[in-house]
């Protein structure tokens, strides 16, 4: 199996090698930190040898759990929001036909719900169901998030009318905290099965735990080879793998020397579109890891080259700090092979015999060029393929990078006191039982 690469050569314009390597020494012992439980938010780093921890058990009852969805439904929602739903979304998207929705499978359609309060996103996904066979896995770790149990308490009821109490019991999984939360009471009570996610890894980090991996394999991908993936990556950016080798190292050292030099926000850029939600995922882990205490690297995404005809005017020409992340995988899993035309009206016929993937490709090395040339620092990660084994090495690759790059910036990775504060005015605004004070104050400011 080959590995995940990392190529920061297009760094080295704005920034010097000795400045990346600079950080070796610290880089070590945050690896360390983050084994031990030595650093900040040592209680949430479960995930770091989640990898390894995995077991076959776990593995067989996960499946199985899937396997009965497969057998009985043609489509499961997946009910949570921000790291209970993005690392499910980003790899079955990433690993699914783009046109998945419009072509019968042989798997359930994976959908999502409780990511949104929106009422029309609810009606129209209550109206699909109505004609289809579906079940639930309602993920919440804190099982209070109000997002998802608003969209449980809806399609729970809608699910009981169709099927009955007990049917329906059959035909929800829980995933929550072992003994606290609404969730877990009312899973409890139900008697619906239930998956644990563990009290020390926090939801940005569980796409390794039954949050990820179930609606992973309901939707018919290989979560053994993905977990491998993870394995091999954490086996290849331990602390006694030497800096040279570590691509994670290399990634949060470059990135911090390029905060340093003022380029304070990364783009993450695709040229396939499977991968837009991987820059979701992306984007939360490193925005609610590292944005606080007025710092942090503010983490945006392109899809290119749908994007070069949008955001490509700001990238090549507006403030320069930016600097750009591309994900590229080498091999597509299909051909495209554009055929000579007589007539050659649009002029194409100079690429006639060429893959799309060549062009593609092309219009991907023309751009970090342009953007190099327009003062834009790039750095390349590139998948040998897209398929289980090689999103389980990215997945942990940007995990342990975040961990380390969180470090690096003095920051607790592994919190996020920030996203209270919008819940707080809101349960204000709807005059939540226990929030009275704060109803009193914010309606003074209106
Ligand atoms: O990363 C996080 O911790 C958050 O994004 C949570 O995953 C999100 O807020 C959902 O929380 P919960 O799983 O408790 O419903």
């Amino acid at each position: 199996m080959e590995n995940i690469k990392l190529d920061y050569s297009k760094t080295l314009n704005f920034i010097q090698e000795k400045e990346i390597l600079a950080y070796q020494d610290e880089i070590k012992n945050h690896i360390k930190a983050l084994y031990n439980g030595t650093g900040k938010g040592s209680e949430f780093l479960g995930w770091v040898e989640l990898p390894s921890a995995i077991s076959y058990e776990e593995i067989k009852d996960i499946q199985s759990t899937a396997d009965n969805f497969k057998k009985n439904c043609e489509v499961v929602v997946v009910i949570g929001i921000g790291g209970s739903y993005l690392g499910a979304k980003a790899i079955i998207d990433a690993l699914s036909d783009n046109f998945a929705a419009a072509k019968p499978t042989k798997d359930p359609l994976v959908i999502y719900a409780g990511q949104n309060i929106s009422e029309d996103y609810m009606t129209e996904l209550r109206s699909l169901l109505n004609t289809k066979k579906w079940g639930i896995v309602v993920i919440s770790k804190s099982g209070t998030t109000t997002e998802p149990a608003l969209a449980f308490r809806i399609l729970k009821a809608d699910l009981e009318k169709k099927y009955g109490k007990e049917e329906a019991a059959n035909k929800i999984v829980a995933i929550t905290d072992e003994s606290k939360g609404a969730l877990r009471i009312l899973a409890n009570q139900e008697g619906y099965k239930t998956f644990i996610i563990p009290d020390n890894v926090g939801g940005r980090f569980s796409v390794l735990t039954p949050v990820g991996l179930l609606p992973i394999a309901i939707a018919g991908f290989n979560i053994s080879d993905f977990v491998k993936g993870s394995v091999d990556m954490q086996d290849n950016t331990h602390s006694n793998i030497s800096f040279e080798k570590n691509i994670a190292a290399q990634y949060a050292a470059v990135r911090n020397v390029l905060l340093n030099k003022g380029k304070n926000v990364e783009i993450m850029a695709n040229y396939n579109p499977k991968l837009h939600y991987i820059a979701e995922w992306w984007k939360q882990l490193y925005g609610e890891s590292e944005g606080k205490e007025g710092k942090g690297i503010f983490p945006a995404s392109v899809d290119f080259t749908s994007d070069l005809h949008s955001m490509g005017q700001y990238i090549q020409e507006g403030q320069r700090m930016i600097f750009e992340t591309v994900v590229s995988v080498v091999k597509p899993n299909t051909q495209v092979v554009l055929e000579k035309d007589d007539a050659n009206l649009d002029g194409l016929n100079y690429l006639s015999g060429k893959r799309m993937d060549e062009v593609n490709k092309m219009a991907e090395l023309g751009t970090i060029l342009a953007h190099v040339d327009g003062g834009v620092p790039n750095i390349r990660i590139e998948l040998p393929k897209l398929n289980e084994y090689y999103l389980g090495q990215l997945i942990y690759f940007y995990e342990i990078a975040c961990g380390i790059s969180g470090y690096i910036l003095g920051v607790n990775p592994f919190d996020q006191p920030g996203v209270e504060a919008y819940k707080k005015n809101m349960f204000a605004l709807l005059e939540k039982p226990g929030f009275e004070e704060y109803t009193k104050a914010i309606k003074a400011k209106l």
